[in-house]
């Protein structure tokens, strides 16, 4: 089993392949990033991020290989290839401002990693992701099945970790569901909370709740104002989950960005949604009942996905 992270001399790639590192049971994992020239020196990020990964195998006791590259020949013959290429989100920077530079990125490192790997899965994590998404599926020529996005791991990662905070219970007893764009549109479903199986609602009064849901919306903001770039930790064990999800033909259910062709009233579009996630990339579609106020928060946030598409599409032809 091969995969490929491009950007992985970044935060999140490099923090993507060591999560997968320490899950062993990939074979090799190549972390491509661009080479940096300052004056007369120049670095290979990923390359120095790789091999560092790589001698704490001993340590860790792992036995993936992990090896830093700036060539795409490395790539062939991947399984499953994430993109973390690009510009992460700065203080005042909305994820819509990283639009033109990360869709540039987005589509040739696609375009490369295809060429290498016909057959491949590809992870987006990108921002802003649902529409980097979009322009990664584009870009391949996939199927819709083998192109999602990572977000909705993430979102719902905070949520369960506010949550776990708030009622003093474990996060890994607590079951949620956010769809939705990745951005403050996001849609977290109350009705869909659990602790074990028990609704939220037994736990929580609705303003309490409310607090957790409005802080979870600006949850990625919340990491930039506190370190002045952007979270990685838990965005790269997210994206960790789904390769292994994949690789390991889990059939776990996940939020994740799919390609929208009228589920959920949603049509030619990437966006969080509930999707069983195996060998292949996703399997379905998760179709669940939404009520009046759920579809109309959902509908919101499409129009919010739509609307910076729209504005990449005129970037574009511009
Ligand atoms: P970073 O700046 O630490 O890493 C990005 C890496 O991409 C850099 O090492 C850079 O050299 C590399 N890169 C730039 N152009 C490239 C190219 N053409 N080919 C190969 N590599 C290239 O940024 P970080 O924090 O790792 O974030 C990466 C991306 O992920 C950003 O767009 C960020 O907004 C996004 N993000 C998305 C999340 C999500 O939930 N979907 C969560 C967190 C970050
Ligand atoms: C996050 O949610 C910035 O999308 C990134 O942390």
């Amino acid at each position: 089993m091969k995969v490929t992270v491009v950007g992985a001399g970044g935060n999140v790639g490099a923090t993507t392949a060591f999560a997968l590192a320490e899950r062993d049971f990939v074979k090799e994992i190549i972390m491509v990033d661009i080479e940096i020239k300052q004056g007369d020196k120049t670095f290979y990020p990923s390359k120095g991020r790789g091999l560092d990964q790589w001698q704490s195998a001993p340590i860790q006791n792992f036995d993936t290989h992990l090896k830093g590259s700036v060539s795409y020949e490395e790539t062939a013959g991947s399984d499953v290839c994430v993109i973390t290429a690009g510009v992460p989100r700065k203080p005042g920077m909305s994820r819509d401002d990283l639009l033109s530079i990360n869709g540039d990125i987005v589509k040739s490192v696609t375009e490369e990693l295809v060429k290498y790997s016909p057959d491949t899965i590809i992870i987006v994590v990108s921002n802003p992701l649902d529409v980097m998404t979009y322009v990664a599926h584009a870009a391949s020529n996939l199927d819709k099945k083998k192109v999602m996005g990572m977000a909705g791991i993430l979102d719902t990662a905070r949520y369960r970790a506010f949550l776990a905070e708030e009622l003093d219970v474990s996060p890994k007893d607590i079951q949620a569901m956010i769809l939705g764009g990745h951005g403050d549109t996001m849609v977290p479903l109350p009705r869909y909370t659990t602790i074990s199986g028990i609704p939220v609602t037994h736990f929580i009064d609705d303003e309490k709740l409310n607090a957790i849901i409005e802080r979870t919306k600006t949850g990625g903001g919340e990491i930039v104002g506190l370190m002045g770039t952007s979270a990685w930790y838990a965005p790269g064990t997210a994206t960790a989950q789904m390769v292994e999800a994949i690789m390991l033909d889990q059939n776990r259910i996940f939020p994740c960005a799919a390609y929208c062709d009228g589920e959920f009233g949603i049509q030619d579009l990437f966006i969080g949604v509930p999707v069983k996630l195996g060998k292949g990339g996703i399997k379905e579609i998760v179709e669940i009942e939404l009520n009046e106020e759920e579809t109309k928060l959902l509908r919101a946030s499409e129009n919010a996905v739509r609307s910076t598409l729209d504005d990449y599409k005129k970037l574009v032809n511009s």
